[in-house]
């Protein structure tokens, strides 16, 4: 895999794509590691945002969603029934609360896209559940990445799993190839039939970020523009990882490397 060509508009990338990304990744994922001390009753989302803001400048690293289409923060942070693309803000969080934590940082270029939820304090045992059920929903997606197979493989694994649990799959947002962009070709949903979509190949880079919802699948988007929430109002929760496809499967570049990629974040 040394050059960089594409595939019916998919890029695949070559060794230097993958190294870029392993870099950008775990920058990534070290950010939302720093997120487990500070997640806690009382503190603001603004807060977080700002404590990322410093950790990307401090790394030389720029946070994606600066500036993108008119998004003015460093990461979205989606707080119990927001399913995606909450917005930081002067709000604190409060015992018991959920929140995902979605950061994106460029580094030399290279896009690192990763999401995880935290609970803050102690959380509500079925709040427990759905971060169990999403997590586990993440990595059989992930499980489901090799050669031969297709996006619509991760969908299934994904979609089955979830509600086989009793939870659903939301179908507005879906992952992404990434790399040198942000988004870009092909779009990874999180429900489907094996067998459809894209085929996967060697090189193709992508994200699978489901969110799964305790009610129903339902969302709207509220005046804002960008904030998700659920139309039942009942919790949503998100986990996401940015992975390469390799000839035997697929490298995950945004694993934490203190082993925090799931909470209770005990190391
Ligand atoms: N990081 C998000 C993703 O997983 C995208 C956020 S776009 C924003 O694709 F503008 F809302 F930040
Ligand atoms: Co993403
Ligand atoms: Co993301």
């Amino acid at each position: 895999m040394n050059s960089k060509h594409k595939e019916r508009g998919i890029t695949l990338y070559g060794e230097e794509g993958f190294a870029g990304m392993r870099k950008a990744g775990s920058l990534a994922a070290a950010a939302l590691d720093l997120m487990v001390e500070h997640v806690k009753p009382g503190v603001t989302t603004d807060e977080l945002d700002d404590i990322i803001m410093d950790f990307a400048k401090a790394n030389d690293a720029i946070p994606a969603t600066l500036n993108y289409r008119g998004y003015t923060k460093a990461i979205c942070t989606s707080v119990n029934h927001v399913v995606c693309h909450g917005i930081p803000g002067p709000k604190p969080l409060r015992e018991g609360d959920i929140v995902n934590i979605d950061v994106t940082l460029i580094v030399d270029g290279w896009h690192g896209d990763t999401s995880r939820m935290y609970g803050v304090g102690e959380i509500p045992r079925k709040a427990e559940r759905l971060l169990d059920v999403t997590y586990e929903a993440l990595m059989r997606g992930i499980a489901a990445v090799k050669p031969g197979h297709t996006t619509g493989h991760i969908g299934a694994a994904i979609q089955n799993f979830a509600e086989a649990e009793r939870c659903s799959v939301v179908r507005e947002f879906c992952g992404h190839g990434l790399g040198r962009q942000f988004h870009e070709r092909p779009n990874i949903l999180h429900y489907g039939v094996e067998g459809e979509g894209v085929e996967l190949k060697p090189g193709m880079i992508f994200t699978i970020e489901p969110m799964i919802n305790i009610g129903k699948a339902a969302v709207k988007v509220l005046p804002d523009g960008w904030t998700a929430v659920t139309r039942d109002r009942q919790l949503s929760a998100q986990f996401e990882h940015s992975v390469g496809v390799t000839e035997e499967g697929c490298e995950i570049f945004t694993r934490s490397l203190k082993g925090y990629d799931r909470p209770p974040y005990l190391g």
